[in-house]
């Protein structure tokens, strides 16, 4: 279907740096630079010195740098790892696929982990906390981190939808152990298809990530691949990030904090426009508290159903992430439990289109159909 306003354009956000984007590729297919090149280099000490973490390495995929965090940290078969019901699948699948346990805390009204939730859902098998940012914006980590470090828990963040985005002026993903990053094109930076990768500041697992991504092979050193890549410690993964999909998330990078003020700039806009209807509006916060990016812009209705629906047939391509709590897909067969806002907020939650470069008229053109809805009810 062809949407009136799409939840990203993609067309426009190609055009924007189209001629950077086609030297890239043909300098890439014409060198034959496919695998582990120089721009998954580069883009991996981008990272670096802009989230000023040690250590990058870029995988496929976001579920895969939680793949490895958790294959990284040895933890014993189904040792328990406190995270959410309220985020996508792939969380929970990786915990599930390493052997370990997903115990799943309520959410708050900012649609992350609630923080005083999780004591009491700490018992001798707990190994980690696994907080997801979501929607852009980051959990509350102090009394996260206060609560690892009284129990001894391991930290893994869940950052796929919040690259960007700060708690405290402190970038998410640096805060623990572990911070892991999606580049699926929907995310504040994406890829042309599927990407991720994983920070850390302790060399050891950031040695393992490597040989991970690649097989249990590959050493460097300065960038530069030592004679010990033949050498294979273990059995590791194959999850490299594709150098086609790095030189365009390099190019990308250039535009992230401008393209983050504009994703704000719609927030805001967004809020001041449906500030007197019946609807509960994120929250727009201190930068100096939370720095959020904005990567779903996210209302709350009692309409759920007849607002999606109405959006819809208006040419507005809203989603709805995600209508059902985890723990009710029969089929992941989880602990049956009932968390009180997971459930209340996935029977409310609309996510609006939201793109930098998102026009007024289109903002306009939403704002005036959600109004034209509630009148007419
Ligand atoms: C909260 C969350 N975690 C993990 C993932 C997995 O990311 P990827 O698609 O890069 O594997 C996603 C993807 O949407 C996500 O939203």
């Amino acid at each position: 279907m062809k949407w009136k306003i799409p939840y990203i354009d993609f067309g426009r956000q190609f055009k924007n740096q189209e001629k950077s984007h086609l030297s890239n590729f043909r300098k890439i297919m014409i060198n034959g630079d496919f695998v582990l090149r120089d721009e998954v280099l580069k883009f991996e000490k981008t990272i670096s010195s802009l989230l000023k973490s040690n250590y990058v390495v870029s995988v496929n995929s976001c579920t895969d740098a939680l793949l490895l965090s958790l294959a990284a940290m040895n933890f014993k078969k189904k040792s328990e790892i406190i995270t959410v019901g309220h985020t996508y699948v792939a969380t929970l699948a990786a915990i599930k696929h390493i052997g370990l346990e997903p115990v799943l805390a309520d959410i708050s009204d900012d649609f992350n982990i609630d923080t005083r939730q999780i004591e009491k859902l700490i018992t001798k098998k707990t190994k980690a906390i696994l907080p997801v940012h979501l929607y852009g914006h980051s959990c509350e980590m102090d009394s996260i981190m206060k609560l690892a470090k009284k129990h001894n828990l391991k930290v893994i963040e869940d950052c796929a939808q919040s690259f960007g985005a700060k708690f405290k002026r402190k970038f998410v993903g640096t805060f623990g152990e572990v911070g892991c990053f999606s580049l699926h094109p929907l995310k504040s930076l994406g890829a042309a298809g599927d990407g991720g990768f994983i920070v850390t500041k302790n060399k050891l697992l950031y040695e393992k990530f490597l040989r991970f991504r690649n097989h249990g092979q590959g050493r460097r050193k300065n960038g530069k691949y030592l004679k010990s890549r033949y050498d294979i410690d273990y059995f590791g993964f194959c999850t490299r990030l594709d150098n086609l999909q790095a030189a365009i998330v390099n190019t990308k990078l250039k535009k992230l904090n401008k393209n983050i003020n504009l994703r704000n700039k719609v927030a805001k806009s967004y809020n001041n426009s449906l500030k007197n209807l019946p609807l509960v509006l994120p929250k727009i916060y201190n930068k100096n508290h939370y720095l959020d990016v904005f990567n779903s812009y996210v209302i709350r209705t009692k309409k759920q159903f007849g607002l999606f629906k109405f959006l819809r047939d208006k040419g507005v391509e809203v989603l709805i992430n995600w209508p059902k709590p985890l723990y009710h897909h029969k089929g992941l067969r989880l602990k049956k439990i009932f968390l009180k806002n997971n459930e209340k907020i996935c029977k409310e939650i609309i996510s609006l289109p939201i793109f930098p470069e998102m026009t007024k008229a289109e903002q306009n053109y939403i704002i005036n159909c959600i109004k034209l809805y509630f009148r007419k009810k």
